[in-house]
């Protein structure tokens, strides 16, 4: 097993947080208890990626699926995620963390878009660690959302230009944020979830059996230690 100093940190690591739910069940609470517990595998996560200088940390919150859910666990999603911001802010620009929300925002409440516009403009100019929550997002929505606006702009155009992939990922909404290397999700479902569907083609996945309010430093490090081990070819030979 290597060393921790020779550890490789991956550029970009995403997170699907999932079994919150059955957390708190096992507990004997209510659903909602295991996600503000999550909150703090939130922070033990953002402080390993501080700590060991890992680019983009990208963390999946809330799904398009998710809306599905009943409206008062999505109500109270929607509160915990402004209060966990407000409350997060001094942490982030301590830590020189700068926030980011994507996802479909014409869905969100108002409070949670103003939230998430507050917090993002207060650390915009901070360059450490990139922590990028995904609200009211899904792989799908996102890669019809580019091709729509990359549509509309060719018509604007009045031009017939070929779709090359470099081109239509400008219109993506993780533009400018390099793909995942690692994917991590918890809870032991083995499944994307309609998450970045077309930013995972070459990641590299970590599932570990660990529920999300769980899920500490010593987890994360696992992942890496395994992501360490990987071979990543890309489709070629050693
Ligand atoms: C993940 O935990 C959080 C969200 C999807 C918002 P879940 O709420 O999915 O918990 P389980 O999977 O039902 O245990
Ligand atoms: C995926 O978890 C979405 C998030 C973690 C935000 P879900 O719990 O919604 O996924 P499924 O329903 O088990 O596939
Ligand atoms: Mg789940």
């Amino acid at each position: 097993m290597k060393e921790d100093k020779e550890l490789q940190m991956p550029t970009h690591v995403t997170i699907i947080m999932d079994g919150n739910g059955r957390w708190a069940k096992k507990q004997g609470k209510v659903r909602l208890f295991g996600h503000n517990v999550g909150v703090e595998s939130v922070r033990a996560c953002c402080e390993y990626a501080v700590e060991h200088g890992i680019k983009y940390l990208s963390l999946f919150a809330f799904s398009e699926e998710n809306w599905g859910r009943p409206q008062a666990e999505i109500d109270g999603l929607m509160s915990l995620m402004v209060k966990s911001m407000v409350a997060e802010l001094p942490v982030f620009l301590k830590q020189n963390v700068k926030f980011r929300v994507i996802g479909n925002r014409t869905a969100l409440p108002a409070d949670v878009v103003e939230g998430i516009e507050k917090t993002e403009s207060a650390t915009a100019c901070n360059t450490g660690l990139n922590l990028i929550v995904m609200l009211s997002y899904s792989g799908k929505w996102d890669i019809l959302q580019a091709a729509k606006r990359y549509a509309e702009d060719m018509l604007d155009a009045g031009k017939r230009v070929d779709v090359d992939e470099r081109g239509f990922e400008k219109y993506l909404s993780t533009y400018g944020i390099p793909d995942p290397d690692l994917m991590i999700r918890t809870s032991g479902e083995q499944r994307l979830s309609n998450y970045m569907l077309w930013q995972c083609a070459y990641t590299e996945f970590y599932f570990t059996p660990v529920l999300w309010p769980d899920f500490r430093k010593v987890d994360f490090e696992l992942a890496i230690r395994s992501f360490n081990e990987r071979e990543r070819r890309y489709g070629k030979v050693e």
